[in-house]
């Protein structure tokens, strides 16, 4: 079968720097899209606070059903300090679009980069060599379960189901075994009932691998494992709240919240959503000085494995490394360069080889 050259995406910027770090990234596609002779047709909808202000939803089912239409969806950031203490709440729109793609796996690549040496809080021989991914369950968990909440009580009820671990699982001992074959779960055990379910049904999936490695390691420890000695870890696999944070700290390996890029894949020819692991940054909005790095890699990630396009997405990540290397930095990493600097240094290499322009 010949490679697909046509592609329909739904943009969602949505709030903060969202608009910002995804015009970056369309440039970037856009680049990437005539270079390979490939058409990429864009739809583009609010999400988030920019939803609720416009439609008083923070997602419209039109936007779902635009999303389950596509080929995939790119997202910026959702969020606002404008919101916080209403009843709507802008996170609730991304959470929903999460759930009704059923995107239950989100992959956050996380490796150390040497050009970016001087960003990291870390000192350069604990990240000699860095390169994790953490596989985070994203439809289940404490995010999803009921909600009781007004006058001097409130409660978040944390559920698994046995299939909601054992697809996560699969997921993360398939890549695994693409990489250095170690997985390491992160529960608690200890102390959870859910984390013991978890630990059980990652176990029996082990099975099915048995060229894979496995240990099991107590979420407390895990944080202090991740900046004592981050190379122990080939593959973390964790339930949704715990990704969540492991993976915000893992962002001090590179340096920055704005390298933190992601995938969200549910189930195989479904579309998946790929957006960058931080937020809308709502300290540094709308000054053109956000790091798009993360929302271009995601991107990368979507034309790999959204689009069934391999090499659209080695030539991003190749213009990636080329800016990196030429300190097209923002100020997150210690560069002066603005957003559209750096989206407009990666698009002309795109495609340029090893050479720096
Ligand atoms: P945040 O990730 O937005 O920001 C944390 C810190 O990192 C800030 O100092 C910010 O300036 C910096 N930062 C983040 N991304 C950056 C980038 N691309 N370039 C340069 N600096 C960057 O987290 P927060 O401040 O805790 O949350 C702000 C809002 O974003 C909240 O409403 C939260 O719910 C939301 N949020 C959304 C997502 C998402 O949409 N996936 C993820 C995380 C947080
Ligand atoms: C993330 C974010 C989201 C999460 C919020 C905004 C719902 O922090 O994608 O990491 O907690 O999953
Ligand atoms: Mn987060």
């Amino acid at each position: 079968m010949s490679a697909r050259d046509q592609f329909d995406v739904l943009l969602l910027p949505g709030d903060g720097i969202g608009p910002e770090v995804v015009g970056a990234a369309r440039r970037v596609m856009d680049a990437a899209a005539e270079h390979f002779g490939v058409e990429v047709r864009y739809e583009e909808r609010p999400i988030g606070g920019a939803a609720i202000r416009e439609a008083g939803e923070p997602v419209s089912d039109e936007t779902l059903e635009t999303a389950r239409a596509s080929d995939a969806v790119l997202l910026g950031a959702v969020g606002h300090p404008d919101f916080d203490g209403g009843s709507v709440r802008p996170e609730a729109g991304l959470l929903k679009l999460r759930k009704s793609l059923g995107v239950f796996a989100n992959l956050r690549p996380v490796a150390a980069i040497p050009a970016l040496a001087g960003a990291s809080t870390l000192k350069p021989e604990v990240l000699d060599g860095v390169d994790i991914l953490v596989v985070r369950e994203l439809t289940g968990g404490i995010y999803f379960g009921e909600k009781e909440e007004g006058g001097d009580y409130a409660s978040d009820l944390c559920e698994y189901r046995r299939e909601e671990v054992e697809r996560v699982a699969r997921v993360a001992f398939e890549s695994a075994r693409r990489r250095k074959r170690r997985v390491t779960s992160v529960d608690k055990a200890n102390i959870l009932a859910t984390s013991r379910l978890w630990r059980g049904v990652v176990e029996e999936v082990a099975r099915d691998y048995p060229e894979v490695e496995l240990d099991h390691v107590l979420v407390d420890a895990a944080a202090m494992f991740l900046i004592r000695d981050p190379g122990r870890f080939d593959v973390i696999l964790t339930e949704n709240m715990f990704g969540d944070i492991l993976s915000d700290e893992a962002a001090m390996l590179p340096g920055s919240m704005g390298m933190l890029a992601s995938a969200s894949l549910g189930e195989p020819g479904s579309p998946g959503v790929y957006e960058p692991v931080h937020g809308s940054a709502p300290d540094i909005a709308g000054r053109g000085v956000a790091n798009p790095y993360a929302t271009i890699i995601s991107a990368a990630m979507m034309f790999r494995h959204s689009l069934g396009r391999p090499d659209v997405a080695e030539s991003i990540e190749q213009g990636v490394s080329t800016g990196l290397e030429a300190h097209y930095l923002t100020p997150d990493l210690g560069g002066n360069k603005s957003t559209e600097e750096v989206a407009g240094a990666v698009s002309r290499w795109i495609g340029a080889g090893e050479g720096v322009a």
